[in-house]
């Protein structure tokens, strides 16, 4: 039997590649108590003069967060972006279809833009490719991005927008495939719609950068053959291909839960090979990248949303409340992203506020962190650099879905600007702690900034509005360094995030 311990060899010359600040992304969708309650509740004691919550965009500003998906998700398949400009008082009420709520439109495109600024982030818009198409696609480029005489850039000015908002990631449309999407599609309709719009937009603005939908899930029935069918049509007018996972803990096996982001490596190598197989399909010089722009656990809410009366405005939706092993999950699928930065340009945590989200508000009151605000936090201030092979020996374990499952779930991180090196870790073991040993033979001398750790006595612990802090990281891990050999116990089930510096 395997001796219960696991190995690392870490080296700074086996590298995946330059991990793109943008991975560390997240969502805002018109959804629930996303926007309203979340980011934007004009009346709270702490919002400012636009309305937005502060007490909000202090936790956001905290994860330093690159860039926010925004309006959609299933919504934005039925959205008419022009119902969220201009003065608020002549804004429509709509029906939103895609959650059955009442959408008030007192929020839209240029209070999301302002919000950006001063959340210090960067907008991914996406357009409607479910109701409408090119045309609906090239007036919000034009409103968004020309800088003026133009009638759409000119109405953006006489919105009080007289500079261009300069948006450069675009999605052309949400899981078009999926039958819930108002105006799905087949890969070939969208193949078709997703090229013309590329292009009208592009014209408008040479600079964007497109996104095009792929499967909205590992286990679609036409997954794989959407991606290659999609790509086809749209290799020569697009950049990233989009991917979407969410999992849960739906049968109650926790061993089970925590391996579910092995699927989330083959989804990536799956779509990473079809990318590559239409490159080579149509001779063709650019490598398509991922987008990675929907990933979260989500499922703790779905029977309380199922009993949800419709047609209300900003209801509790998609109100996950997180506990002690999603964090654990998120921190697998934060080194699923890393461990395939050489591909995965962007990725989206979904999402950022009350909605499937590591921030969580009452309206009128608090705010607090969930327990996957930390995995990400960790990861977005500590992530960035060059991400490195982890050549890892783990004792392992069969799940019910999953087989040879590591304990050890690992990558390591190197900022060279910064000479540091940072080990993050998930033990995978419900039982027992693991030893891991790393050997970080080519870094020469390093020494200990901090042990992080994540850890609790009760995997479905979690933090409320009362408890707030009961699921918490602490820096007292136990993680001891002798030159280049780093050696720690890391607790069962546990978060770890090892901080190396490299001694000159
Ligand atoms: O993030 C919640 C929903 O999940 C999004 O609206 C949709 O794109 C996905 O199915």
């Amino acid at each position: 039997m395997m001796e219960h311990q696991a190995k690392m060899i870490v080296d700074k010359d086996f590298t995946i590649g330059e991990v793109d600040k943008r991975i560390f992304g997240s969502f805002i969708e018109h959804l629930g108590r996303a926007v309203y309650g979340g980011i934007y509740e004009p009346g709270h004691p702490s919002a400012d003069e636009q309305g937005f919550r502060t007490d909000v965009l202090g936790l956001v500003k905290g994860l330093n967060v690159p860039i926010v998906r925004y309006p959609g998700g299933n919504f934005v398949s039925g959205y008419n972006w022009e119902d969220g400009v201009g003065p608020v008082s002549e804004r429509p009420r709509r029906l939103e279809l895609a959650w059955r709520t009442i959408e008030p439109n007192l929020f839209g495109l240029n209070e999301f833009m302002d919000w950006c600024k001063k959340a210090g982030t960067e907008a991914m818009m996406a357009v409607n490719l479910g109701t409408r198409g090119p045309d609906e696609a090239r007036a919000l480029v034009e409103y968004a991005n020309h800088p003026s005489g133009s009638y759409l850039s000119d109405l953006r000015a006489a919105h009080g927008y007289k500079q261009p908002h300069g948006i450069r990631t675009w999605c052309l449309g949400n899981e078009m495939d999926g039958p819930w999407q108002i105006g799905a599609k087949t890969a070939a309709e969208y193949g078709r719609i997703a090229t013309e719009t590329a292009k009208v937009m592009k014209w408008v603005d040479p600079t964007l950068e497109l996104v095009a939908c792929g499967s909205s899930a590992l286990g679609m029935p036409t997954f794989p053959e959407w991606e290659a069918t999609v790509l086809d049509h749209t290799y020569d007018h697009v950049d990233y291909i989009s991917l979407h996972q969410y999992y849960g803990n739906k049968n109650g096996d926790s061993a089970n839960f925590l391996a579910q982001s092995m699927g989330m490596d083959s989804f990536i190598n799956t779509v990473v090979a079809t990318a590559d197989y239409v490159q080579a399909k149509k001779r063709g010089k650019k490598k398509i990248n991922l987008s990675f722009d929907e990933w979260n656990v989500w499922f703790h809410s779905n029977d309380a949303d199922n009993k949800l009366d419709p047609w209300q405005i900003a209801p509790p939706q998609l109100e996950d409340v997180y506990n002690h092993e999603d964090a654990l999950v998120v921190g697998c699928m934060l080194i699923s992203l890393l461990k395939r930065a050489d591909r995965v340009k962007m990725a989206c945590i979904a999402q950022l506020v009350n909605v499937i989200a590591p921030i969580m508000t009452e309206n009128g009151g608090a705010a607090w962190k969930q327990t996957i605000y930390y995995p990400y936090l960790h990861a977005s201030l500590f992530g960035r650099g060059t991400a490195l092979v982890p050549l890892i020996t783990s004792p392992k374990y069969d799940s019910i879905d999953y087989t040879d499952v590591p304990y050890l779930e690992a990558v390591a991180v190197h900022n060279e600007e910064l000479q540091e090196v940072t080990i993050f870790a998930v033990n995978r073991d419900l039982n027992n702690p693991l030893p891991l040993h790393v050997d970080l033979r080519s870094f020469g001398g390093c020494s200990l900034i901090e042990h992080i750790v994540l850890e609790s006595d009760d995997l479905k612990a979690a933090n409320t509005a009362a408890q707030p802090d009961r699921v918490a990281p602490h820096n007292k891990g136990n993680a001891t360094v002798s030159g280049n050999e780093v050696s720690a116990k890391l607790a069962k089930a546990s978060w770890n995030v090892i901080r190396l510096k490299i001694n000159k």
